[in-house]
């Protein structure tokens, strides 16, 4: 195996992440700011065929997850395309392909998403309460979530997962009732530290701890099972006993998983992000329409993974630092 991808704090980056697209159908509070973020022109963003060509490249590298996120990545016509690509990198070596959707559109695309090699879904859902959806989200939709939902989970997909910012004051009521929903409902249901980023008015006040959380569950559900979790995971991964789903904590806030971080981001407009909160990008874009060879590709790319900071600034730091926003970053 080649060094390209390990850091200077030795961590292996196995974990793509792909952002498809700028465009969003929603208009999440914690995401982007109301009026929306100025866009890349269309020629500027990655085409189907560079964006498997870059997949490849890092697969040919160690990488053996890719997930799509964006902006929201089932607006993109291409995404079938994108996903069958993909799937034959697994004769490469990979071996996992997940999506990061808000599972507004999903409802028709599933199966065909299913068919053409999708392994995971993550679906953001922040509330169970329809009213509270719409302020969350500044768009309707509600009940297309929850039926996408069912249908994952109905279709067989090996995890469903709801991605679940919480806001205080806002949604931290619904925690309870997401844990509920887990009586039934075989789901991994994540709660995770709202973060700061451009445009989206974060401050401490409205980030709920994990660990209140925990108590908050605690108290309500009795003691919960700790389950054992993956090496890179972003979770800590918890379940009330005799329930069919799960649930966790993504605790970037609170108590960072920077250590164990295997984590690449590449942008709609193709640049290399090395850290969700770093400021180092490099445009793969460029080099690759100046017809830059793999090789060179790569001394960059290595270049850019050696540029890894330990671990996140903290969060008063990361408050007050530039950003793009979440909807230009993926997750
Ligand atoms: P799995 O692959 O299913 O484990 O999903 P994931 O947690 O890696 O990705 P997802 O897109 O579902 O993101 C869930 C939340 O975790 C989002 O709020 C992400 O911003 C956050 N997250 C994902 N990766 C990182 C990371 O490397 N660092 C930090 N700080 N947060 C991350
Ligand atoms: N803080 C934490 N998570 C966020 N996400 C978007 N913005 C934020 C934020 N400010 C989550 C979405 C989505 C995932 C990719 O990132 O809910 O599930
Ligand atoms: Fe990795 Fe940066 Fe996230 Fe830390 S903040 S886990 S280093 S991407």
């Amino acid at each position: 195996t080649t060094t390209h991808l390990i850091d200077t704090f030795g961590r292996h980056h196995n974990y793509l992440r792909i952002s498809l697209t700028e465009r969003c159908n929603l208009r999440c509070t914690y995401c982007m700011p109301e009026e929306g973020v100025p866009l890349t022109s269309h020629d500027k963003l990655l085409t189907t065929d560079e964006i498997l060509s870059l997949a490849q490249l890092f697969v040919s590298q160690g990488v053996t997850k890719i997930r799509l996120t964006g902006g929201e990545p089932t607006v993109r016509p291409d995404l079938i395309d994108i996903i069958s690509g993909l799937n034959e990198l697994k004769n490469n070596g990979l071996q996992s392909i997940g999506i990061t959707t808000n599972g507004i559109a999903l409802k028709r695309k599933l199966p065909a998403l299913y068919k053409a090699g999708l392994d995971s879904l993550n679906i953001s859902l922040d509330t169970l309460d329809k009213h509270m959806f719409e302020i969350m989200t500044r768009r309707k939709g509600f009940d297309n979530v929850l039926t996408s939902i069912q249908q994952a989970t109905d279709l067989g997909f090996k995890s469903v997962k709801i991605n679940s910012v919480v806001m205080r004051g806002i949604n931290d009521d619904q925690v309870l009732n997401f844990v509920a929903f887990t009586q039934k409902n075989p789901v991994n249901v994540r709660f995770i530290e709202y973060m700061p980023f451009d445009g989206n008015r974060w401050n401490k006040d409205k980030l709920v701890p994990y660990q209140e959380l925990l108590e908050r569950i605690e108290t309500r559900f009795g003691s919960m099972q700790k389950l054992v979790d993956d090496p890179n995971d972003t979770t800590k991964a918890y379940k009330v006993p005799g329930y069919q789903g799960r649930i966790g904590f993504i605790t970037s806030m609170t108590n960072h998983f920077c250590g164990t971080c295997n984590r690449l981001r590449i942008t709609a407009d193709g640049s290399i992000k090395v850290c969700l909160f770093g400021s180092t990008e490099v445009s793969l874009r460029d080099m690759m329409r100046q017809g830059y060879s793999q090789e060179e590709l790569l001394y960059y790319i290595g270049a850019a993974v050696r540029k890894k900071k330990k671990h996140h600034a903290g969060m008063a730091e990361l408050a007050s630092r530039k950003n793009r926003p979440m909807i230009l970053i993926g997750g």
